[in-house]
């Protein structure tokens, strides 16, 4: 496996452009596939996770092939099975959006239990209960989930505020007869970018990013053009990483907006931050300060993010206390970080930081995505060099990321195995 090697203690300065959003594009391929037709999806981020899911799709017959790095076409109309089997899908959580937009088109879908990063356990009760909702008939059976059924639109309330439900019950409710109404649904930024894909594609999917969400079924779908949103954690990535060097970096091609609570707690711990239409500038010239987190649905702070700030706040002046709300097991990372000296207690779903005078090389291994780009944060402040094993956990979610930093001034290369 291949590994990255960082020599820390290089301030970073310039711009950096961020991606189409991971968490976008793996709910908008398998929605691509509710259209028998042809659609050109643009600004997807070049990365394992699409990579792998457009090698499932054309496991099942579709074609889709890039056009260019960032760019893919998906053909539906030779869809030959309804199948995405162990192999395929292991390592992809998202896999669970075949489900729903299967059972959409065709009344059949049969998917192993997704994969991805280790928090805990991973529930999908939500999306069953939804699936079910409408008419489907579900069963899961050595660790495979089917479902079949005609769909007709029915009012469905979560009873946890889940991402993965919201938008799997949206691609099953499409093209239903009637009308589906989600109660209680997230309102994450990439739920309302499937939603207008969706649209795109002659849905009618109303109030997306709030609450409540009303789908009207509608016979048949068609191609579409769509270009994907700016990726949230990302871009939130790059601005740790330019808050924990004393940087001055211009985040580039984002949505201040989805990064509100974010810009919040940089300029809590005393970050300076200007915002253009599609950049924020982020400047550390004063020694940070620590304070208090709590991660939350949106437009809370992103669990996603929890990673990257606990390893800022490990460099921060003081006590801070970090209460991870949304995944039961977010903190195995933790004793990695402690390698590169970082001084963190974990009490349950709460970490207790204490600001390090310094943070010092050392060999790692990432366990997962955000927890691997936490510690590429780590290497980037820490004296001496730092090694990271595991990157394909990384290189599930992050394009290009040595060239980017490299590009900002940092000192780090990749070792291929
Ligand atoms: C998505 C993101 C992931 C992020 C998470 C929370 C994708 C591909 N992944 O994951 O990066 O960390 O949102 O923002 O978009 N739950 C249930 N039953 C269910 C579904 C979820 O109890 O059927 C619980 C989970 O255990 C968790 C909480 O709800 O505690 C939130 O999970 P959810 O929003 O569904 O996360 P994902 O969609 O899997």
């Amino acid at each position: 496996m291949d590994k990255l090697v960082i020599q820390g203690g290089r301030r970073l300065c310039g711009e950096v452009s961020i991606s189409g959003a991971k968490n976008a594009a793996v709910a908008i391929i398998p929605a691509a596939i509710l259209a028998d037709d042809v659609c050109i999806i643009e600004n997807l981020p070049y990365i394992e996770d699409v990579i792998s899911l457009v090698d499932t799709l054309n496991q099942m017959g579709v074609k889709s092939e890039f056009v260019d790095k960032n760019t893919l076409r998906i053909d539906s109309r030779n869809i030959q099975n309804f199948c995405a089997t162990y192999e395929a899908t292991r390592n992809i959580r998202a896999s669970y959006y075949l489900l729903g937009a299967l059972l959409g088109r065709f009344g059949q879908a049969e998917v192993s239990m997704p994969g991805g990063c280790n928090f805990g356990t991973r529930p999908i009760d939500q999306h069953i209960k939804g699936f079910e909702a409408l008419g489907a008939e579900v069963t899961v059976e050595h660790g495979m989930v089917r479902a079949t059924g005609h769909l007709t639109g029915t009012q469905i309330y979560l009873d946890v505020v889940s991402v993965g439900a919201t938008i799997n019950i949206m691609l099953a409710a499409v093209l239903a007869e009637g009308v589906t109404v989600i109660e209680n649904a997230a309102k994450e930024p990439h739920i309302v970018d499937t939603a207008n894909f969706l649209n795109s594609m002659g849905a009618k999917v109303k109030g997306a990013g709030t609450d409540v969400i009303r789908v009207v079924g509608v016979p048949k779908l068609h191609g579409s053009s769509y270009m994907i949103i700016p990726d949230q954690i990302e871009a939130g990535t790059y601005m740790v990483a330019a808050a924990i060097t004393g940087g001055d970096v211009v985040v580039r091609n984002i949505i201040p907006k989805h990064m509100e609570s974010m810009t919040a707690k940089l300029i809590e711990m005393h970050v300076d931050i200007t915002e253009e239409d599609d950049a924020i500038r982020v400047c550390a010239s004063r020694p940070l300060q620590a304070v208090n987190l709590k991660t939350q649905v949106y437009p809370g702070f992103p669990t996603d993010l929890q990673p990257q700030m606990t390893v800022l706040l490990s460099t921060a002046k003081g006590t801070s206390i970090l209460t991870e709300n949304v995944w039961e097991n977010r903190f195995q990372y933790i004793d990695e970080l402690k390698r590169l000296g970082a001084n963190i207690q974990v009490e349950g779903r709460i970490a207790i930081i204490e600001g390090a005078e310094r943070l010092t090389g050392a060999e790692v291994s990432s366990t997962d995505l955000r927890a691997g780009a936490a510690l590429i944060l780590g290497g980037l402040v820490a004296q001496g060099q730092t090694v990271i094993n595991n990157v394909r956990f990384i290189d599930r979610g992050y394009e290009d990321i040595e060239y980017k930093l490299s590009a900002l001034g940092a000192d780090i290369c990749r070792i291929k195995a």
